[in-house]
């Protein structure tokens, strides 16, 4: 079984920020999960360099665009680094197999193309033409400025595809998630789909159209053909690859651009007959301290400090454990405080610590017995099953949910501890003790595993305590046999 996983390519106009990180790492949980389960993934990021905005960008920082896009694809990559993203390719615009692959899929949708005339309001931020009743005192409905643009322009037959794709989002129900987007976009389809402009003619800062002069693609089919890059279209010898990834892809993207991947990009494909995605998934966009982020306001977060603040895998928890994926959210210094000292300290921290430390009380040994009263077998019941009940959830990028099952795993495993009292039965019972840790290995195995996609480094840390190798979910269906197990240090430690 295949998956794809993709987040979208970043414009290089300005540095990664927490928005960046937080679409790469929920994709990054998608893939993690998936080679956890044993699937062949691909999982590709990578930078969108060409286009009016970014051309402009490095001319007014007075640097030679492509040096200026040298320097500003590295910085997404080493936030890619920061963040512990497991990517398999990271796809650059400029590269060469980029153009080819721009280049061969411009062919196959040539019969869908035709050369026009084109005029009207263009937002550089947006990179996209707006109608001209959407334009209110010179600005996009994004607030971008829009000016006005007259170029001679090559035309995708999008009005053609309009009942093609009503009739995919019917037969796909689940291909747009959340399902409140997916009705923002049939209603979209429904209201009428205009041809779209798809070449350039004014500036030269993108991939050449095949035996065209002075015209370049339109960045947005450009970006949107990395997908197909990173999977080695259209050499030959990937065609398998091609058809099986995309119809196995999951697409991560903003809400802002759920159109571009939603309707234009079927549209590509299926002018194509390249196979469609799986899913296009647009999550929710976060807010600063109540505010949107921006330069002036001084409130961009830069992933690269709140992470030496607080931890990696703590801003990874805390991005998804704050809020419904899919939802907006705002990323407060307090709120992520908060849950690193309940959540983590607290609740995970103090589970794994109090288990561990009486484990090295007894020797530091557990004689294991499966021989379970009603009252073990249920925890370890709850840990057996674990993943095939957060798997249906991932399956829909439920993120938070899943990490929600997992604390649920975590409260019983605490419940149990204090129910139990093994510090007592240690003196009493030694028989029921070893039980009682047998049943508690399961569960901090499980809660291991679960955590293994959002949290890798803490879910090795725990691992690493209980002798699990931690490559596959599948090594929950073994039993634990006699062992001895190490001396705990802190999870999470205070001055982190
Ligand atoms: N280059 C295009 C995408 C092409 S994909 C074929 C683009 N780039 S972008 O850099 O402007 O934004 C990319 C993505 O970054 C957004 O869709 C979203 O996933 C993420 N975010 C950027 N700012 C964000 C927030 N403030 N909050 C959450 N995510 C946001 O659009």
């Amino acid at each position: 079984m295949k998956l794809c996983v993709t987040t979208p390519i970043y414009y290089i106009n300005g540095d990664p920020h927490i928005g960046h990180a937080y679409a790469s790492i929920a994709a990054d949980i998608l893939a993690r999960f998936g080679r956890l389960d044993g699937l062949d993934v691909h999982f590709s990021t990578g930078t969108d360099e060409h286009g009016v905005k970014v051309a402009r960008s490095a001319e007014s920082a007075g640097i030679d665009v492509v040096e200026f896009s040298n320097t500003m694809s590295q910085k997404f990559r080493d936030m890619s680094d920061k963040i512990n993203m497991s990517y398999d390719d990271f796809v650059r615009t400029t590269e060469k197999r980029h153009e080819t692959a721009c280049q061969a899929l411009w062919r196959m949708i040539e019969k869908d193309i035709y050369v026009s005339n084109y005029s009207g309001w263009y937002s550089a931020r947006d990179e996209e033409y707006v109608n001209e009743s959407d334009v209110v005192d010179g600005r996009a409905p994004s607030g971008a400025p829009v000016e006005w643009m007259e170029e001679e322009s090559y035309f995708f037959k999008l009005s053609d595809y309009q009942d093609k794709l009503l009739d995919w989002y019917e037969k796909n129900p689940d291909f747009i998630l959340p399902a409140s987007r997916r009705n923002e976009v049939i209603s979209f389809v429904k209201s009428g789909l205009k041809d779209l402009s798809i070449s350039r003619s004014r500036f030269s800062w993108g991939i050449p159209i095949p035996e065209l002069n002075g015209h370049v693609m339109y960045v947005w089919i450009d970006a949107l053909t990395n997908y197909i890059t990173s999977l080695g279209f259209p050499d030959p010898a990937s065609a398998n690859k091609v058809s099986e990834m995309m119809k196995n892809c999951v697409h991560i993207v903003g809400k802002e651009i759920l159109r571009f991947h939603a309707v234009y990009w079927p549209a590509f494909l299926m002018s194509a007959g390249l196979p469609l995605p799986k899913r296009i998934y647009a999550h929710g966009w976060w807010t600063s301290e109540k505010q949107k982020m921006s330069k002036s306001v001084g409130n961009v977060v830069d992933p690269h400090e709140i992470i030496d603040t607080y931890g990696l895998d703590q801003v990874r928890y805390f991005l998804f454990r704050e809020v419904k994926f899919g939802e907006d959210g705002d990323f407060s210094r307090a709120a992520i405080e908060k849950r690193v000292s309940f959540d983590l300290a607290n609740d995970l921290g103090n589970l794994v610590q109090r288990v561990l430390a009486l484990i090295q009380k007894i020797g530091g040994h557990v004689v294991v017995n499966y021989d379970f009263s009603d009252v073990e077998r249920k925890l370890f019941e709850n840990s057996r099953s674990l993943i095939d009940r957060i798997r249906p959830l991932m399956e829909r990028q439920e993120l938070h949910a899943s990490l929600g099952i997992v604390w649920e795993l975590i409260a019983e495993s605490n419940k149990f501890v204090n129910d139990m009292r093994p510090w007592e039965l240690a003196k009493s019972d030694v028989n029921k003790l070893h039980k009682v840790l047998t049943a508690l290995c399961e569960s901090i195995r499980a809660i291991g595993f679960g955590l293994a996609p959002f949290m890798p480094d803490t879910s090795r840390k725990i691992f690493d305590f209980i002798n699990v190798d931690g490559k596959l979910f599948s090594e929950m269906k073994t039993n634990f046999v006699d062992q001895d197990f190490r001396e705990p240090f802190t999870l999470f430690p205070k001055d982190n």
